[in-house]
This record gives C-alpha cells, sequence and structure tokens, in this order.
C-alpha cells in the first residue's frame, strides 16, 4: 500500500516540479486513554497511526512556496492570497513562525497525498503541520529537535485558533510502532509500552460527524479548566494544572456546575490511564475495555464533547458481543471512535455502522488501526 501511494505521489510531484525530492510520511495519531489531559499537565496514552500524509518536496526555481494536493486536485502557489484552501493556513502559520526565528525559508516545492481520513479527529491536522515544519527544516539545514518542532507545531496550530495541547504533535514526531506511548506532560517524559494485544485488536470508526475544533468548544474546556485551578488554589490546595489533584481531593473541593464536572473528569481520567498502562503491562487486555467505556461516559456527560449520534453509536458497539469497550478520541464533537475488540471479529462492527448510516444519513466507516512508527522519510 505505502509503494503504491509513494508511487504515485513521486509521479504527481514529477509532473509538476523539480523530481530532486526527498518524501515523508507524516502519521495520524490514536489515542487509547488521556482525553483532554495534555493540556492540564497530565498523562496521555497515543500511538502513531498506520495512516499518513506523504509529501514531496523539492526545492524551487520561483519565488514562492508552491504546494499541490493530490487529494483534492488541488494547485496553490502561495504569492495569490485568494481563495486559498484552508490547510494553507497552516503552511503559512508555520513558516511565518520559522523566518520569524530563523531567517527566510527558500521556494519549496510540495505535493501532498494522503490515505488519513482528513477531519476526522486522527490529527490530520498535525501530521500536515509537523511535515511542513520537518520538510523547511530539512532544506533550512536547521537541524532542530523533536522538541523543537512539536513546540513550532504547537504554537502553529494555536496561531490558527485552537489552544490545543502537545499530545498529537508529540506522538506524530515521537512514536514508536508497536508501543504506545505514556507522556506525561507535567513531568515531561514518554515511557514507550509495548503493544502486545494477544487475541484483540483496535478498531477505529470514523463517525462523518464533522469535527472542526478550532469552531468547537475546545478553547472554552480549556478556559474552564484554568478557572478551577484558580478556584482551587484560592480554596483548597493551591495548584498551577489540574493534574496535581488525587481522586480523595475531589471529596473536599466544592466547585459551581460545570467546572466540578470538567475537574471530575480531568482527574480520573489520569487515573485511568495509569490503570490501562498497568493492564497493558499486565496484557491484561481485555480489562481495558471497561476504562475505555467510563473515559467514554466522562467525556460526553462530565466533559461534555461528545454529540447525540456519536454517543449512540457507542452505545450500539459497546453492546457487541466481541466489543471490550468504545470510546471517541481527539478533542470531540465528532471524529473518530477506537474500539478494542476480538481479533478477526470485525463484522460486528461493520453491522453496527451499517444501521448508524441507515439511521443517520452518515457515511461512516471503520478501518483496523494498526500502529506505525513517528514521521520518517520514505
Ligand atoms: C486535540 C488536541 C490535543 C488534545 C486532544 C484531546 O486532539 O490537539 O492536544 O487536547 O484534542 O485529548
Amino acid at each position: 500500500m505505502e509503494m503504491n501511494i509513494k508511487d504515485a505521489l513521486v509521479n504527481y510531484h514529477r509532473q509538476l516540479f523539480n523530481p530532486e525530492s526527498i518524501i515523508i510520511a507524516s502519521p495520524g495519531r490514536v489515542n487509547i486513554i488521556g482525553e483532554h489531559t495534555d493540556y492540564n499537565n497530565g498523562l496521555v496514552l497515543p500511538y502513531a497511526l498506520d495512516k499518513h500524509i506523504y509529501m514531496s518536496a523539492s526545492l524551487g526555481d520561483g519565488q514562492s512556496l508552491k504546494v499541490y494536493s493530490a487529494d483534492q486536485k488541488r494547485y496553490v502557489d502561495f504569492r495569490d492570497d485568494q481563495g486559498m484552501p484552508s490547510w494553507s493556513r497552516y503552511y503559512i502559520q508555520a513558516i511565518n513562525y520559522i523566518e520569524d526565528n530563523y531567517g527566510p525559508c527558500p521556494p519549496l516545492e510540495i505535493t501532498m497525498l494522503s490515505d488519513l481520513p482528513i477531519g476526522a479527529g486522527i490529527s490530520s491536522s498535525s501530521a500536515l503541520t509537523c511535515g511542513v515544519i520537518y520538510l523547511i527544516d530539512h532544506f533550512m539545514k536547521l537541524e532542530l529537535t523533536p522538541d523543537e518542532m512539536i513546540k513550532i507545531a504547537t504554537y502553529t496550530e494555536h496561531g490558527i485558533g485552537l489552544q490545543g495541547g502537545a499530545m498529537d504533535q508529540s506522538t506524530i514526531l515521537k512514536a514508536r510502532k508497536d508501543h504506545a506511548a505514556l507522556m506525561d506532560f507535567g513531568l515531561n517524559t514518554i515511557e514507550y509500552i509495548p503493544l502486545e494485544m494477544g487475541g484483540y485488536d483496535w478498531w477505529m470508526v470514523y463517525t462523518d460527524v464533522e469535527h472542526s475544533l478550532v469552531d468547537s468548544e475546545y478553547n472554552t474546556r480549556r478556559k474552564e479548566c484554568e478557572t478551577s485551578v484558580s478556584l482551587i488554589s484560592e480554596q483548597f490546595k493551591e495548584i498551577e494544572h489540574l493534574s496535581q489533584l488525587i481522586p480523595s481531593d475531589l471529596a473536599t473541593i466544592r466547585l459551581d456546575d460545570p467546572l466540578d464536572r470538567r475537574t471530575k473528569f480531568v482527574v480520573e481520567e489520569n487515573q485511568r490511564v495509569r490503570a490501562v498502562v498497568d493492564m497493558l503491562k499486565h496484557k491484561e487486555i481485555s480489562s481495558i475495555g471497561p476504562l475505555l467505556n467510563a473515559s467514554h461516559l466522562g467525556l460526553s456527560k462530565e466533559y461534555e464533547v461528545s454529540t447525540n449520534e456519536v454517543d449512540w453509536l457507542i452505545e450500539q458497539l459497546q453492546k457487541c458481543v466481541a466489543v471490550c469497550g468504545a470510546r471517541m478520541i481527539g478533542g470531540g464533537f465528532g471524529g473518530s471512535i477506537l474500539v478494542l475488540i476480538e481479533k478477526d471479529k470485525e463484522d460486528e462492527i461493520h453491522q453496527v455502522v451499517d444501521s448508524y448510516n441507515r439511521i443517520y444519513g452518515k457515511e461512516a466507516f471503520a478501518f483496523n488501526a494498526h500502529s506505525g512508527n513517528a514521521l520518517i522519510e520514505v
């Protein structure tokens, strides 16, 4: 599959641009558990998806950046500022940041081709942003470290309006195939946990519910967490972020609704990450299921980032005999669902997805969520 995409990408690039190119594969991100905890300096447990945005890049002889999206059959010369596609914002923000801090960026020619579903809550925008930064770094010979690239990518996305954490960019640049990465954003550490799944498998269901984090309440949630931190610091104990709390603190803290529910979710979600890591280490894979379900319940009722359709779909998936657990992943308000299921039993998922499509008039689909590498040159 990868070879076919790579060949197709090389062909597209040759037709338009200098054939002397480098090619990278920038992966999507799956998060097993630990949602909305990254910007609360807590724990997350993501892995890189074996689906990518492939980018081929060469030095151009013109004055400006030129990009061809083979998926959209769209050619963009960045000198024209009329009718730019929405993805061009990621290029512009990243380049502006790099030019402000490291000097002028040469005129690049880039072709993109992807097998990663776009806007599906599996970090296609971060895959793009990290890819752009990696390529600029290559041609400018900046030798940025992964941590510097993560910082620039996070800054780029903030510039576009999403006050996200650094989980997605960190996964894309630091993940290891067949491992989940336990990231602690308080301590700034990563531990790689082998994904030895025995008789189980990860599947993903794209819900076809429009997912636009920039326009969503994501930033509001982040603000609510910050407000909770100040109130807790005044009335209970001095903290800098919600992940410093432990579950027994919740009985003492008095916050109004919805801040109490937001705080409870973050504190308990961190605990769930710890529990899932233990289960992975002890190969108690099916026991992870109930924690995924609990995480989703929290996302829906406490953190309030789900939608009715997604809740319906998850409830049906959770009822399947071979399914151990299921939850929405990513920022929320649609996107994709992660399902833990017995191997070779995915027919059950497809049946649920078919009914969902019939009832809600959607075009949802399921795919095997194999783990892959961090961003690499291919
Ligand atoms: C989005 C953000 C991440 C993270 C998740 C929720 O994907 O980009 O930083 O906050 O939402 O866990």
